[in-house]
């Protein structure tokens, strides 16, 4: 199964995503990563080993939460993200490991096999990514975690366009994307790019993250908890 080649311009992260990070995560991001602090407050997985995918320099993550794991295991192409990381949580011994689980549709089952009894949480990284793997691999991660806590939160759009509310909504699977989007932003024509997570890996738990001043992603939550 492929590894994780290092990279420090992944689309996805890389530089400029630390330079974002230094200049908003303490003014436009503080609204998201307190949600995002919101719904891992809510996932409660018994599991005592972590595994987060996509972490960069955990901006996003809260350091209660990841202290209340025994072992923090990360998978990140980005080798300057892994130093900030250990920086930015240096009571932390983080477990580097480098299995790539969006090479391939058969990525998942490794993943799950590597890490059987780990918690998983993907760190936006899915909605980055899934553009460019095979169709059958979000059905493929599905069937792989059935027995997995995982959680998973992801780009589902992102547009220039300012939303009419900032506040977190919940809508039940099924409704549609025009209704969810109708949700956040009033009617019309909008223009966004589709991450294609809508309907790969439905959620019910939505947010926005205004990551620019003038860009804001539409962020889908989904978790599930399973026994040890
Ligand atoms: C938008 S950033 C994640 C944000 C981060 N979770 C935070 O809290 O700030 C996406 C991250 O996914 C990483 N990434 C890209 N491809 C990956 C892969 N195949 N496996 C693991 N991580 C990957 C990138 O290097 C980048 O750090």
């Amino acid at each position: 199964m492929g590894g994780l080649r290092p990279s420090l311009t992944d689309a996805s992260g890389g530089l400029t995503y630390h330079w974002r990070a230094l200049r908003y995560r303490g003014n436009l991001w503080k609204p998201f990563c307190a949600q995002v602090e919101r719904w891992l407050l809510d996932w409660q997985p018994p599991q005592e080993k972590l595994l987060i995918v996509g972490p960069s320099a955990g901006y996003s993550l809260p350091t209660g939460f990841l202290s209340r794991f025994a072992q923090v295991a990360i998978l990140e192409p980005d080798p300057l993200a892994r130093q900030f990381l250990a920086r930015r949580f240096p009571a932390l011994d983080f477990v580097y490991g480098s299995l790539d689980c969006m090479g391939s549709a058969e990525a998942p089952a490794s993943l799950a096999a590597e890490y059987p009894d780990s918690a998983i949480l993907f760190s936006n990284v899915i909605g980055q990514r899934l553009d460019g793997l095979p169709r059958s691999w979000a059905s493929a991660l599905q069937i792989a975690l059935a027995g997995h806590s995982w959680a998973s939160y992801h780009d589902v759009i992102s547009t220039e366009i300012p939303p009419r509310t900032m506040d977190p909504r919940r809508f039940s699977v099924g409704v549609s994307l025009e209704d969810v989007l109708m949700g956040f932003w009033d009617g019309g024509e909008l223009s966004l790019h589709d991450h294609q997570t809508f309907a790969a890996l439905p959620v019910e738990d939505y947010a926005i993250w205004q990551i620019l001043p003038s860009r804001y992603h539409l962020i889908g939550w989904r978790s599930q908890c399973v026994a040890c």
